[in-house]
C-alpha cells in the first residue's frame, strides 16, 4: 500500500526506519524491526569496536533482512574506524547521526557500495551531505529524542524536500499512522521513529524508562546540554530542570562546565525519579508497550484507513474548500 522509493532503495517492505538508539535498541530490537518489514539500525555511539562487530554478528543470527549501522561522528578516528568495520563486514546501509561524517568517510562508504543516509537538522546540512553523496536524507526536527537541532519537523521536512534531489525521510515527533501520513504529505518518502520503539517488548530500555514513557505527557521531555555538552531531548526531571535553570544564570564557560560536572555527579547516585534518558515529545502519545510488529503493521494498516478517509473528505468537502486554502495560491508558500 505505501511502497515508496525508500522501500526500493533499502530493500524493505514498509517505509519505516527505526532510528539508532544508544542504550535502548540493540540487536534484538533491530532484528525485530527488519523482520517486521522496516529497517532496524544498530547504534555505535559510545560503544567499542568489538561491541559493534559482536552486535552485527548477533543481528545476523536473528534476521536475514537488511539492517543498518548508525555512526555518530564523535571524532575523526571514531568515525573512520566504525566506517571501516561496516565496509569490512559488508553492512549494506549506514546512517550517520548528528554532525558531519566528513566527505572522506562518505566517499569510502560509497566506493564500497554502502547506501548512506545522514540524519540532518537543517537545510544547510542537507545540502552539504547531498553534495558529499548521500543516497537519501533523514530530516529530523527538534521534537525528536536524542541530539536535536533548532527546527521543528513540520517546517523542516518540506524545506529539505524542496532543497535536495535525493529522497527525504522525516523524523522527530512521529509515532503513529497520523504522523506517517503527515510526513508523506510533507513530501517525505518514509519515516524514522525512535521514541515509539523504546516502548516495545523488544527494546532494551530498563523498566523505569518504559514506565516513564507510559506516564509522560506532552511536556515530559526537555532539551538540555547537560548530558553530553550538546542539546539533547530527554526525560525532564526535577534536578535536570533545576540545573538547566542555573545554567541560564551562569556567566562564564567555566561556571557552565562546573554545573555540568556537578549535575553528572549527582545523576550517578540519583533516585529513579531523577534519572533521565533521551526521549522525544511523542512520549506523551505512548499508552502501551507493544511488539515491534504490532507498531509497524498498525501504522501501515491505520494509515490506509486514514488515506481512505482523507480521500473521501477531499471528494465530499472539496466544494466547500476555498481557493485561499489551496497550497501555492496563498502566496505564503515559497513554491
Ligand atoms: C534513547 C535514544 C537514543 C538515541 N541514540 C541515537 C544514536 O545513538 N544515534 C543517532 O543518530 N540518533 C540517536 N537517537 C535519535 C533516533 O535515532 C531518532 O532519530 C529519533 O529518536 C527520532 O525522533 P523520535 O524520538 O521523535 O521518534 C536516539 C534517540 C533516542 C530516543
Amino acid at each position: 500500500m505505501f511502497h515508496t522509493v525508500l522501500c526500493d532503495l533499502l530493500g524493505i517492505r514498509h517505509p519505516i526506519i527505526q532510528g539508532a538508539m544508544q542504550g535502548a535498541g540493540g540487536p534484538r530490537l533491530v532484528a525485530a524491526v527488519s523482520e517486521a518489514g522496516g529497517l532496524g539500525v544498530l547504534p555505535t555511539f559510545g560503544g567499542s569496536e568489538k561491541e559493534l562487530r559482536d552486535d552485527i554478528e548477533l543481528t545476523r543470527t536473528l534476521t536475514t533482512r537488511p539492517f543498518a549501522v548508525n555512526i555518530t561522528p564523535i571524532g575523526r578516528a571514531f568515525t573512520e574506524s566504525r566506517a571501516a568495520i561496516c565496509i569490512e563486514m559488508g553492512v549494506p546501509i549506514v546512517t550517520t547521526g548528528r554532525g558531519d561524517p566528513g566527505s572522506n568517510v562518505v566517499r569510502k562508504l560509497k566506493e564500497a557500495g554502502t547506501i548512506v543516509l545522514p540524519v540532518v537538522p537543517s537545510v544547510h546540512h542537507a545540502l552539504r551531505v547531498e553534495a558529499e553523496g548521500a543516497d537519501a536524507i533523514i530530516a529530523s526536527g527538534m521534537e525528536a529524542g536524542g541530539h536535536v537541532g533548532r527546527v521543528s519537523t513540520m517546517p523542516l521536512v518540506p524545506q529539505v524536500v524542496d532543497a535536495v534531489k535525493v529522497p527525504v525521510v522525516a523524523a522527530g515527533g512521529l509515532g503513529d499512522a497520523r504522523g506517517f501520513m503527515a510526513a508523506l504529505a510533507l513530501g517525505a518518502c518514509g519515516i524514522q521513529l525512535g521514541t515509539r520503539f523504546m516502548a516495545t517488548v523488544e527494546s532494551e530500555c530498563a523498566d523505569w524508562m518504559k514506565q516513564r514513557l507510559l506516564e509522560s505527557d506532552e511536556t515530559g521531555t526537555m532539551i538540555s546540554s547537560l548530558m553530553t555538552g550538546k542539546p539533547v531531548r530527554a526525560f525532564a526531571t526535577r534536578i535536570l530542570r533545576e540545573y538547566e535553570a542555573a545554567l541560564g544564570h551562569a556567566d562564564s564557560a567555566e561556571e557552565r562546565a562546573e554545573l555540568r560536572a556537578r549535575y553528572l555527579k549527582e545523576l550517578r547516585s540519583a533516585p529513579v525519579e531523577d534519572r533521565t534518558m533521551a526521549a522525544g515529545e511523542v512520549a506523551g502519545m505512548i499508552r502501551d508497550i507493544r511488539t515491534v510488529r504490532e507498531i509497524i503493521e498498525g501504522i501501515i494498516e491505520e494509515a490506509a484507513v486514514l488515506a481512505g478517509k482523507l480521500y473521501r473528505m477531499s471528494r465530499e468537502e472539496g466544494a466547500r474548500t476555498t481557493d485561499s486554502a489551496t497550497p501555492g495560491r496563498t502566496g505564503a508558500m515559497k513554491n
